[in-house]
Parts: structure tokens; sequence; C-alpha cells
């Protein structure tokens, strides 16, 4: 079984973080980060609390821990998704701060060269935002940003929803269902 961090922060768009947790929980072992403005976008977005982030396999950590697992490079992961990610969390990722467990992960990640996604939501952009952008696309991170496209009849807000969490689940390599390959 696969295994992955997900992590929420406080950027609009919980939703795709959520959404990516019910899709995944099935198929991969979980280690769940809130951060404490994601837990309140949560609330504000979606009326949920974090406690809906458990299952089998799911650990849900506290994002002030950082003496735990994951934040070592010895624990294997298979990937890290950071979605939504707020450009609070991206520029402290990219000046190396570390300063909680979500920072740390991906410290780890870039350092360890496996794989980070990152789904910024914000707009527009600063020059300061594409700066740590390009600086975590530098480090290897992907930058995959929370705009889906159109073009496959997409109708609904779920499907909008689906279409970015479609692409998350293709670069994280499992198993979807939510959005076949494109056909002209
Ligand atoms: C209602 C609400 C919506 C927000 N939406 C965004 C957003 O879309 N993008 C963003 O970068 N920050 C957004 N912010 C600001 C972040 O939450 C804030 O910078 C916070 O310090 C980020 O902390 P975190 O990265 O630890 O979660 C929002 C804040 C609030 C209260």
């Amino acid at each position: 079984m696969k295994r992955f961090v997900l992590a929420i922060t406080g950027a609009s768009g919980v939703v795709y973080g959520k959404r990516l947790f019910d899709c995944l929980k099935s198929q991969a072992e979980i280690h769940v980060v809130i951060s404490e403005r994601g837990a309140e976008l949560l609330k504000i977005e979606l009326g949920l609390k974090t406690s809906y982030f458990k299952g089998n396999n799911v650990v849900l950590h506290k994002t002030s821990k950082i003496n735990t697992s994951i934040a070592s490079g010895s624990f294997r992961l298979d990937g890290m998704v950071i979605v939504p990610a707020s450009m609070g969390t991206i520029g402290r990722i990219s000046a190396g701060v570390s300063g909680n467990l979500i920072e740390r992960v991906a410290d780890v990640m870039l350092k360890e060269k496996r794989k980070l996604i990152v789904v910024p939501r914000e707009a527009p952009f600063s020059t300061i935002h594409l700066k740590n952008l390009l600086s975590l696309d530098q480090a290897g991170a992907l930058i995959l940003p929370a705009s889906p496209g159109f073009y496959q009849g997409q109708n609904s807000v779920e499907s909008l929803v689906d279409f970015v969490v479609a692409r998350i689940m293709d670069q994280l390599g499992v198993d979807q269902d939510l959005m076949p390959p494109y056909e002209a």
C-alpha cells in the first residue's frame, strides 16, 4: 500500500483536500496534517471538523508536533500533497523555515528528492508569490494549480473539483475514475 501525506492549509478550496482524502483513503495509507488556519477554512467552507479525517489507514497528526515519524527522511513516503496550499505555507517552505510539521515534511520531501505536489490557491499572484512558486518548482516540487479545465463537459462544482483531484491522483500514480483521459 502506498503511503502519502495530505496537508491542508488555510487557503480557500479545502474541498479539494477533502475530496482527495475521500478518494485516496481506500487505497493508501494517509498521514493528514491540517494547519490551524486550514482547520478554520474546513469549518467555514465545508462545516467540517478535523476529526472527519479518520479511517483504518489514516493518521491525523498535530501540526505543531514535529517530533514524529513523518518528519524524518528515514520514513518511507510515496508523496506529499499540500492542497490547498496557502501563500503563507508556500513562502515558508520556499524559505526553508520548517517551523511546523507541514513545512518540515515538505522540506524533507525536497531534500530526499521525493514527490511533493503543491496546489496553490490565490488570485491574483504577487511577484513574491510567483518567485516562491518558482523556487519550489526549481527545488523539485510539482506546482499543480487549483484551476480546473472546462473541456470535458464539467457542469457542476463537484465535477470541477474532481477535475483537479484527478490530476493530483494521476501525478501520485494511483488509480482514479473521476476523469477519463481526454479524447478528441
Ligand atoms: C476566509 C479566508 C480565506 C483565505 N483564503 C486564502 C487563499 O485562498 N489563499 C491564500 O494563500 N491565503 C488565504 N487566506 C490567508 C491564510 O489563511 C493566512 O495567510 C494564513 O496565515 C495561512 O496559514 P497556513 O499556511 O499556516 O495555513 C485566507 C484566510 C481566510 C481567513
